[in-house]
């Protein structure tokens, strides 16, 4: 085993990261410094910071990123309106660059020649950290206690706690609780019954959305503003990123919008099945495409669209910091210079239907359009010549057919 001076480790103070904490200062024998990120996930983080002191951690870095997190990473991937696989929001994929890219900042600040993190052999997330780190710094090794050690399943895991006397959460069934990660964009879950794609979700699963079919008998009417293609404003109202975001979480969850339940591939080889719920996330995707409509020229659209897919695929697989991901993510920095204006969509027992929109820089044009007379010059006989001269290939194609 290589010699390690030192290690930053990734730690959310459940019982995973409480595990490997301690199994990282008996394997290395080496100071640990532990980094929890705030990313909205709800949760106190205090406790974290209780339970590294109890094992003796000297520094302990608890950091607000929710911020940063919007504004950085989760709207930049909205410009594209990013969908893994045409349903998944990429709620845990996308803050795994930023948790990396701390880890290695801190590692520089105190002098580490590694980082650590929680992610199972079997997941994405190891990747996308790994991925992240090898981009960012080289130099900087990566330990993954989940793919070292000798234990191989959830059960074992709570035996090696059970042992060490490390506190097991229970959830609020007394349960061992499921697999959950979340922040300001998503709640994730999987395992236990989930992994069974036959079986239905029972509804405790939800964590932050009501069921639509609870949801309020009223529908509700909101406005959202965006500049360059970034949402700015609530009902009139701006907001910085992460209050937005957190703005619309609420609303989201109380008409019960964002719930998916999918099986998707990951990237390792397998498929799996989990439960998520991105509430604000669904409303920003759909208000966006609204402005888009207005505001970008056809063939920029269909491109983007075209470009979609591949640029949620390297963020699923782990390739934000690569350069084809930063060549994609110019190419829709730049669409969105007129992406500016106005949304109105009304929320009503899980769905967020744009019911109207405005931009002073719109491409609509009602008098082109219009059914009625117009002042815009539009020659009817040049439709003729269009579609004749469109037709020309396939009049010859069929007359070869034979119809
Ligand atoms: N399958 C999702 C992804 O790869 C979520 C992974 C983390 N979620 C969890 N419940 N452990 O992006």
């Amino acid at each position: 085993m290589t010699k390690i001076e030192k290690i930053v480790l990734s730690y959310s103070g459940g019982l995973d990261t409480s595990i490997i904490l301690k199994w990282l200062q008996e394997t290395y024998g080496c100071e640990v410094v532990t980094f929890t990120a705030d990313l909205g996930q709800g949760e106190e983080l205090e406790p974290a910071r209780a339970n590294a002191e109890m094992v003796g951690v000297k520094d302990i870095r608890i950091v607000d990123l929710r911020e940063e997190f919007v504004s950085d990473f989760v709207f930049p991937m909205l410009r594209a309106n990013a969908l893994y696989e045409g349903q998944y929001l990429l709620g845990s994929s996308i803050a795994r660059p930023l948790i990396a890219k701390h880890l290695v900042g801190i590692a520089r600040e105190v002098g580490a020649d590694a980082v650590a993190h929680g992610a199972t052999g079997k997941g994405n997330d190891q990747i996308r950290f790994e991925l992240a780190v090898n981009a960012l710094d080289p130099s900087i090794k990566v330990i993954a206690p989940w793919r070292q050690w000798n234990i191989r399943s959830r059960t074992q895991l709570l035996d090696y706690a059970e042992k060490h006397r490390i506190p097991v959460p229970s959830d609020k069934r007394g349960e061992a609780p499921f697999s959950i990660d979340a922040n300001l964009l998503h709640t994730s879950t999987e395992g236990k019954i989930l992994e069974n794609p036959a079986e239905v979700a029972p509804d405790h699963v939800y964590q932050r959305t009501v069921d639509p079919v609870d949801a309020p008998d009223t529908p509700e009417i909101i406005t959202i503003g965006f500049e360059r293609g970034d949402p700015v404003s609530v009902n009139g109202k701006s907001m910085t990123p992460a209050a937005l975001l957190t703005e619309l979480n609420g609303l989201g969850s109380r008409h019960g919008i964002g719930r998916l339940d999918l099986v998707e591939n990951r990237f390792i080889g397998m498929k799996s099945r989990g439960i998520y719920e991105t509430p604000g996330g669904t409303i920003l995707l759909s208000a966006h495409r609204g402005i888009e409509s207005i505001t970008l020229d056809r063939a920029a659209a269909h491109l983007k669209d075209e470009i979609m897919p591949r640029y949620a695929e390297m963020i699923y697989n782990g390739f934000w910091f690569a350069p084809e991901r930063e060549m994609l993510q110019a190419l829709i920095d730049h669409s969105q210079a007129f992406v500016s204006g106005e949304v109105t969509l009304r929320l009503y027992k899980g769905s967020a239907s744009v019911i109207s929109r405005a931009s002073p820089c719109s491409l609509y044009s009602a008098d082109l359009v219009t059914f009625e007379e117009s002042t815009i010059a539009f020659d009817h006989h040049d439709a003729e010549g269009f579609i004749r001269l469109n037709g020309l290939r396939l009049r010859s194609w069929a007359a070869r057919n034979g119809r």
